[in-house]
């Protein structure tokens, strides 16, 4: 499991009054697992996700997490903690607004001591997994909202962190550019085999999780239908993974040109291979549970 909580409950004092945002809440989630949690305004997702992420303190019960129990840690092993199994992902944008999207990727790296070789060769590649190899030298306020939040997604990504924590990562962008950035989040889970946590109001955006659950009072309310068991399945959750298909055979035919021009070597080239094929097995996999046929 990456995830067990179990009796959950944080209570916030304020002055004489006690505000009790979780309320005995349980919680397990799956290695490679991505769940979306919903829920109304106040109901405890922030809290949450804030606890688990190691950023808050819970009041009483368990939190255990990659094989760690969070309540136990002391702070220099909570710092540890936060710095390689959680990469988070806010809905305001956490960006520097006076570094590049390069350089803000790089940060939690200069943190983490690598050399600046080593930095510059895995900031290129994160943002080539985020779709902005093209981007690297823009500021935040010269890229879009969605952009912002894929370099943001790409930061999180930088230490290689088995979970990833999204609050309401699209809650600030329109329809077109929140469904680019739940694509990519979806891809971090499924080729990245990532563990991801995420907060939404959006519907379309919960559709790519395996399994939505919604947060009310500051309990886990109900564990609703996974993807595949909704009786209609949205278009544009199949059109993406068809359109994932395709690109995937088109990396595969980029791959054995680069094998073929020497630019890899054979053993590159047979893990990288190896990989896409996995991923499309489990793409393939995914449409034929859902009944069609490609
Ligand atoms: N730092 C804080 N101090 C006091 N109360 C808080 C604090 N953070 C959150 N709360 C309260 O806890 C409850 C849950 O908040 P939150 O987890 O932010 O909800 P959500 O993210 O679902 O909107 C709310 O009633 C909120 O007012
Ligand atoms: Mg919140």
């Amino acid at each position: 499991m990456a995830i067990v909580v179990k009796d959950l409950v944080k209570i916030y004092s304020l002055g004489s009054l006690e505000v009790q945002a979780l309320r005995g809440l349980d919680l397990t989630m799956e290695e490679g697992e991505m769940i979306a949690l919903i829920g109304p305004s106040g109901s405890g997702k922030t809290t949450l996700l804030n606890i688990i992420g190691g950023l808050d303190k819970a009041s009483a019960g368990s939190v255990r997490v990659f094989d760690k129990e969070l309540t136990r840690l002391g702070s220099g092993e909570l710092v540890e903690y936060r710095r390689s199994i959680v990469g988070h992902v806010f809905q305001t944008m956490n960006l520097i607004p006076t570094l590049t999207a390069a350089e803000n990727v790089e940060l939690p790296l200069v943190a983490l001591g690598a050399s600046k070789e080593e930095r510059k060769k895995r900031v290129e590649e994160l943002m080539q997994i985020v779709g902005l190899g093209d981007r690297m030298g823009h500021k935040p306020g010269e890229l879009s909202g969605g952009e912002q939040q894929r370099v943001a997604l790409a930061a999180a990504l930088a230490n290689d962190p088995p979970l990833i924590l999204a609050d309401e990562p699209t809650g600030e962008l329109d329809t077109a550019n929140a469904r680019i950035v739940v694509d990519y989040l979806s891809r971090v889970n499924k080729e990245m085999g990532k563990t991801i946590l995420m907060v939404t109001h959006d519907p379309a955006v919960s559709r790519v999780a395996d399994r939505i659950l919604r947060i009310q009072d500051g309990v886990i309310k109900a564990d609703s239908a996974s993807v595949g068991a909704e009786v209609d399945v949205p278009a544009s959750y199949v059109d993406m993974l068809r359109s994932r298909i395709e690109e995937i055979d088109r990396q595969l035919a980029d791959l054995d040109n680069s094998f073929r021009s020497g630019e890899i070597t054979g053993e590159g080239y047979v893990e990288r291979q190896t990989g896409l094929k996995g991923t499309r097995s489990v793409l393939g996999e995914e449409l034929h549970r859902l009944g069609i046929v490609h």
